[in-house]
């Protein structure tokens, strides 16, 4: 099983958001995947709960049961376990961050996300577990060419050396309405929205899971 704790001291920066999308990506694809709210605001349950159609098992989880409940999604053969957690509070996130095999870091291309993400790179870096920096709601490419604000991020973000996602996800509001039925963008037919998302599980998917090709 691989688990994927989404992580930003940073409020809204998008982790429920590309947390469930990256858990419907996979359930789409075939995987038997798991959801862990362990926010207490329980959004990502809340987004899931809309869903009309199957989609991926969910559970709400206090940090502390994390560990019990990564244990019982191995013993039911879960192949992807999603975490989703709260911003903020980095003893929270400690537990999610100390379980993940990948800690996806959500970070929206403005000043005050990018001197946060900082310093949850250095506690994902303390506790020794991978990160891939994903930049989410950028605005668009003008002719091809990332806007400034983009490239400023892109920049910052290479002083941490740490990985980037080399998809970027764009400002679109395909993603605010798609989890309002509990759907991923990739099922509404967005064409520009879908190419993102598939380009970023596959990209993630490949990290996961090595020898296997992306469905
Ligand atoms: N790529 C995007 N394009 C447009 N809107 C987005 C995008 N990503 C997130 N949002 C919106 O931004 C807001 C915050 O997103 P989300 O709730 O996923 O962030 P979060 O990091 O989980 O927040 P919290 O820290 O409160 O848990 C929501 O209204 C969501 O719909
Ligand atoms: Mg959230």
């Amino acid at each position: 099983m691989f688990t994927i704790a989404l992580v930003a001291r940073k409020g809204g920066s998008g982790k429920t958001t590309i947390g469930v999308h990256l858990a419907l990506a996979a359930f789409l694809r075939g995987l038997y995947t798991l959801v862990a709210d362990a926010d207490p605001q329980r959004s990502a349950i809340e987004a899931l709960r809309a869903r009309q159609s199957l989609g991926p098992e969910r559970t709400g989880v206090a940090s502390a049961r994390l560990y019990d409940l990564q244990m019982s999604a191995v013993r039911q053969g879960t192949d992807v376990m999603v975490i989703d957690t709260p911003a903020g509070v980095a003893e929270e996130c400690a537990n999610a961050i100390v379980l993940a095999d990948l800690c996806l870091l959500v970070v929206r291309p403005t000043y005050l996300d990018l001197a946060a993400a900082i310093e949850s790179v250095a506690m994902i870096r303390r506790l020794k577990k991978p990160v891939l920096i994903v930049v989410n709601q950028a605005p668009p490419t003008r002719g091809g060419v990332e806007p400034p604000t983009v490239r400023r991020a892109l920049r910052a973000l290479a002083v941490l050396k740490q990985p980037v996602a080399p998809t970027i996800i764009r400002s679109r509001l395909v993603y605010q309405r798609a989890l309002e039925t509990g759907c991923s963008a990739e099922e509404t037919g967005d064409l520009a929205a879908t190419q993102e998302i598939a380009e970023l599980w596959a990209y993630i998917h490949h990290i996961a899971f090595p020898r296997r090709v992306a469905g």
